[in-house]
């Protein structure tokens, strides 16, 4: 998706100006801070997350997104194709969302010719990754092998059909979080953001802060931007896509279905 097709969207969004774009909160800069069009990606701001007052948006101008996005989207991908696509887009968003946020350790290796400096990701911190079940772990199959230092813990959310709200099934969270864990969370569709709600409350109600929480999805849609706007400024969302709007039953549109019935081959025939 361009910027420009983003212009009027999403209007009740707190807006954040930067000289790149004429949509201001959402717009092309650089994985470098200073609005450099050189890596064509999208995001909100430039800015760090620990100042911001607003949701972040990430949506990397990729073509290898793009590419498994397509992918992910068409209804003639069978199961084990659109798992795959799954789990590159998981791949490639954490790869976008680990930038600049680890924490690092410089050190020095020895090489078989000499001794180079080395930086190596801090073992002592590891990331607290959560995967929303079902579809969640389909986007970490390939990305967890990444992280150098990782801990997961699994939460599950059923949806009624009826009302769309979600209700929790399985929490494997631990009791406390430390107010600087670094906690990724990872959802393919952010549709109505009922569940990620719900989510971020039990992390703030276990001591985990907003600024250092990021999730990683496939697809969102503005009703779940607007509502993390509002109850969690300062975390950061990492996307291959924002859709356009929901359907009556809440389902992203265009988006990609049901990622957990495509995911596992449950959907009804
Ligand atoms: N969950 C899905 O699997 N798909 C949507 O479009 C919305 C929520």
């Amino acid at each position: 998706m361009r910027v420009t097709e983003l212009q009027n969207w999403p209007s009740s969004l707190p807006q954040r100006h930067c000289h790149t774009s004429a949509q201001p909160w959402l717009h092309h800069h650089s994985r470098v801070r200073g609005c450099r069009r050189r890596y064509g990606r999208v995001c909100a701001t430039a800015e760090p997350a620990q100042k911001a007052k607003q949701l972040l948006v990430y949506a990397p101008n990729h073509p290898l997104l793009r590419h498994w996005l397509a992918v992910a989207r068409s209804k003639m991908s069978p199961p084990p194709i659109f798992r795959a696509a799954c789990a590159e887009l998981g791949r490639l968003l954490v790869y976008e969302a680990a930038y600049d946020w680890l924490p690092v350790l410089e050190s020095q290796v020895e090489t078989p010719c000499g001794v180079a400096d080395a930086t190596v990701v801090d073992g002592s911190r590891p990331v607290k990754v959560i995967p929303i079940l079902r579809a969640g772990l389909i986007m970490l199959e390939q990305a967890a092998t990444m992280l150098p230092a990782s801990q997961t813990f699994h939460v599950g959310y059923e949806r009624n059909e009826e009302t769309l709200q979600a209700s929790s099934y399985l929490n494997k969270l631990p009791a406390k979080f430390a107010e600087d864990d670094r906690i990724l969370i990872a959802d393919p569709m952010l549709a109505t953001g009922g569940t990620m709600l719900q989510l971020l409350a039990d992390l703030v109600g276990r001591g985990a802060s907003p600024t250092y929480i990021k999730i990683v999805c496939i697809v969102c849609a503005p009703p779940a931007l607007q509502v993390l706007n509002r109850d969690f400024p300062g975390v950061r969302v990492y996307t291959a896509m924002i859709d356009s709007e929901l359907n009556e039953k809440g389902y992203i549109v265009p988006g990609l279905g049901d990622a957990g019935d495509r995911a596992f081959g449950t959907e009804k025939l």
